[in-house]
């Protein structure tokens, strides 16, 4: 009879990543584990609840268009909406236009931004139809003089995140980041599928060690389909990257970024947090998004009932109450009995709830 290896403990293992300080530019990050943007989501009352339960270096607001901002449309400024717990922060611009990606850089320094980052990834048809997002990839040489621009013009670092080509045919992410490396950007975030991928398929671990190899200095931030501390880890392993990005992780477990400090320091990284946790969060969620948007806020909530009502168990009638709330008193009210009733149903992970486009690409 063979016998083999004992299974590694689930709740406890011991990493060999680096853990000294990572800098950007001259920003030093808290950890290496930071939020990635997810437009609609990743807004200021998110960011700082998630900051909040410990353990999330850098995060990046959803992203803005160039244009908008530079003409002070108030949902852009509501974007770019910052506090002083919300650091270290960057607001990421995205813009087919040289100019405009320049002076709303600028612009952002001038406002006391720390950190700029330029979207090279976005994969949504209206996106790439002006130039900006994934399709800023296919011109190589245009590319690294709009990444110049940005650079120059400004004193804060500038990041750039991208996808690791337009398709398989054309893998050029490696190539743009010794480039940007080059022309002064200060690190990359590259999630590892091409922009044909869209959200499917699974990111490839090859394609971001390729970009990690290409640099000399610049961190490369890995990102795409990190959902437990364990993935975190293996993703810093396996290609060699100096930090990861959680976007939809962070959805589905806003508690990622303390349990993989937890892993690395080799403590029990399993156990769920309590319910009288969680029903924290949600309060200090609406309440944060409430001091932001008073009134509308409500509205805004509908947004997350549906997570919550999984996440939390919480029963369907209040579920649906929490999607209608009015007030602040009765948001107040409903919590007050989802507290009280906890138990009726059962929790679930809801990893359904963050909706990505469907479809053939060309029509996203
Ligand atoms: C709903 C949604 C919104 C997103 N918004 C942005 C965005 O504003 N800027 C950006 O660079 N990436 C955006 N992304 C991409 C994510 O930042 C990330 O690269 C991608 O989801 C893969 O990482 P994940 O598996 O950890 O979510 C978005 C993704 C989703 C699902």
């Amino acid at each position: 009879m063979s016998t083999s290896a004992p299974a590694p403990a689930t709740t406890s293992l011991a990493w060999t990543v680096d853990e000294s300080p990572l800098s950007i530019g001259p920003r030093v990050m808290p950890s290496r584990d930071f939020l990635a943007p997810l437009a609609g989501y990743t807004h200021l009352a998110f960011r700082r609840v998630i900051r909040g339960l410990g353990g999330l270096g850098l995060a990046t607001t959803d992203l803005v268009q160039a244009t908008l901002l530079l003409a002070r449309r108030p949902r852009s400024l509501e974007l770019i909406e910052t506090d002083p717990h919300d650091i270290p922060l960057s607001v990421q611009i995205f813009g087919g236009k040289v100019g405009e990606l320049a002076k709303a850089a600028r612009l952002l320094e001038s406002k006391g931004y720390q950190g700029i980052d330029l979207n090279m990834g976005c994969p949504m048809a209206h996106i790439n139809g002006q130039g900006g997002g994934a399709k800023l990839m296919c011109d190589t040489d245009g590319a690294c003089g709009l990444v110049e621009q940005v650079v120059n013009a400004v004193s804060v670092p500038v990041t750039v995140k991208m996808r690791l080509g337009w398709d398989s045919t054309r893998l050029n992410a490696p190539v743009l980041a010794r480039e940007f490396e080059r022309l002064g950007v200060a690190a990359v975030t590259i999630h590892g599928r091409t922009r044909a991928q869209g959200f499917h398929g699974s990111v490839s671990i090859d394609g971001i060690r390729a970009v990690v190899e290409a640099v000399d200095r610049i961190p490369i931030i890995g990102n795409g389909d990190v959902r437990t501390p364990q993935q975190a880890l293996e993703m810093r392993q396996q290609t060699g990257c100096q930090a990861v990005a959680i976007g939809r992780g962070a959805l589905l477990d806003p508690w990622i970024f303390q349990r993989i400090e937890r892993a690395i320091r080799g403590e029990n990284f399993d156990s769920p947090p309590s319910n009288e946790d969680q029903i924290a969060f949600l309060r200090q969620h609406f309440h944060l998004m409430y001091e932001q948007h008073a009134d509308f806020s409500c509205l805004m909530f509908r947004k997350f009932a549906a997570w919550y009502g999984a996440r939390l168990g919480v029963p369907e009638d209040l579920e649906d109450r929490l999607r209608r709330f009015e007030s602040v008193e009765e948001f107040e009210t409903i919590v007050d009995q989802i507290a009280a009733r906890h138990g009726e149903r059962e929790t679930t992970v809801p990893t359904a709830l963050i909706k990505v486009p469907n479809g053939p690409i060309e029509h996203w």
